[in-house]
């Protein structure tokens, strides 16, 4: 049986689910870790006594018994480390989102393409119980031809020094609508404020606009005193509420929808609405970031492409980069690239 060495960077606030969920996959072991502060190592050895505890990334990336290399650091810092782990000839997966820019992602793809390596972001929502059921909601019509797609993802949150709240919160529901939707998005609008006068938003709102008449918005906040996770996803036959809140029931499907006609002169719309029974599909319970390690080690293992693929970290930056422009530019419509 395959068994393949991973070494993880990052032991900050991610990093021990990451090594928590490693260690206990199948066909892998976690090797070492590398943090720059030696307070984490500490906490990870008082865990992990059988991991080697290192310091930086680079000996990580340069050990010869690593196969594979978890990125969990900050995002500027991701390029840089997986750029140099795939030269190195290991596999990659890096953090969402996966790379600051696209020109960086797309350099990340084309290397580890030509080195015939795995690599892959961690879109870790992609793998809940919930948004699986919402793909088979979508993809067998039970909701019908999606409409829109709403999310909120606010509360009082950490005040990121580096990036703003839509880098930090919305890769989650960008995740997610790139994989629930799969029409490519045409353009991007994007508005924000800075209330802390760095100018990096504290509560941003973005609008991805496609060629048919679906539409997506996002609302992310550091700054709301209640906590919302919530997203409502409308199909012409049924509509989708989905609270990440909720311990186990996150799914509900209301069967209502409406008709509508136009009479007469073209300005006149009649509406009928219809409203049925409200249900709660059962979902899977199981933690997520268990998913996405056996996922990166089988698709390692038998060289298929992960769920979470690069091309949909790629497109999860692409959205990012078009909402940064559109936010300078007071709203502008970015085309995305
Ligand atoms: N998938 C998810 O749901 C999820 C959730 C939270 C964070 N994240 C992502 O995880 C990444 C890390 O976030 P975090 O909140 O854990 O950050 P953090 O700042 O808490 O931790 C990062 C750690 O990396 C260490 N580090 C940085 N550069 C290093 C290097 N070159 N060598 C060795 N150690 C180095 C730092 O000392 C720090 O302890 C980010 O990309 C973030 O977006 C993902």
């Amino acid at each position: 049986m395959a068994n393949i060495n991973i070494g993880v960077i990052g032991y900050g606030y991610w990093g021990p689910n990451i090594v928590r969920n490693f260690f206990s996959a199948a066909d892998c072991t976690v090797k070492a870790v590398a943090d720059g502060r030696p307070e984490r190592l500490a906490a990870m050895n008082k865990i992990f006594p059988s991991i080697k505890g290192v310091k930086t990334g680079d000996e990580i990336i340069n050990d010869t018994e690593i196969d594979a290399v978890v990125v969990a650091t900050p995002v500027f810092t991701h390029f840089a480390l997986a750029k140099k782990a795939l030269e190195n000839g290991k596999h990659v997966l890096i953090e969402k989102p996966m790379t600051s820019t696209v020109a960086e992602a797309e350099e990340l793809i084309e290397l580890a393409t030509k080195k015939g390596l795995t690599l892959m972001a961690d879109h870790t929502f992609l793998y809940t119980g919930a948004v699986r059921k919402m793909k088979e909601l979508i993809d067998t019509d039970i909701i019908g031809t999606p409409r829109y797609f709403d999310s909120a993802r606010i509360n009082l949150g950490l005040f990121q020094p580096d990036i703003n709240v839509l880098w930090d919160l919305a890769p989650h529901d960008i995740s997610i609508l790139t994989y629930l939707i799969t029409e490519t998005p045409l353009s991007i609008n994007a508005t924000g404020i800075s209330h802390t006068h760095n100018n990096i938003e504290n509560i941003a709102y973005m609008t991805v606009n496609y060629n048919s008449d679906f539409i997506a918005h996002f609302n992310c906040s550091w700054t709301s005193p209640v906590k919302v996770r919530q997203t409502l996803i409308g199909g012409d036959k049924k509509m989708i509420v989905y609270n990440d809140l909720e311990p186990s029931e996150k799914i509900r499907v209301y069967d209502t929808s409406y008709n509508h006609t136009t009479v007469l002169d073209r300005n006149t719309i009649m509406v009928d609405y219809r409203t049925g029974d409200v249900y709660i599909p059962k979902i899977q319970l199981s933690e997520a970031l268990s998913g996405v390690a056996n996922d990166f080690i089988q698709s390692i293992i038998n060289k298929t492409k992960p769920l979470a693929c690069a091309e949909l970290g790629m497109q999860v930056v692409k959205i990012l980069e078009a909402s940064q422009e559109s936010i300078k530019n007071k709203g502008k419509e970015v085309k995305i690239k």
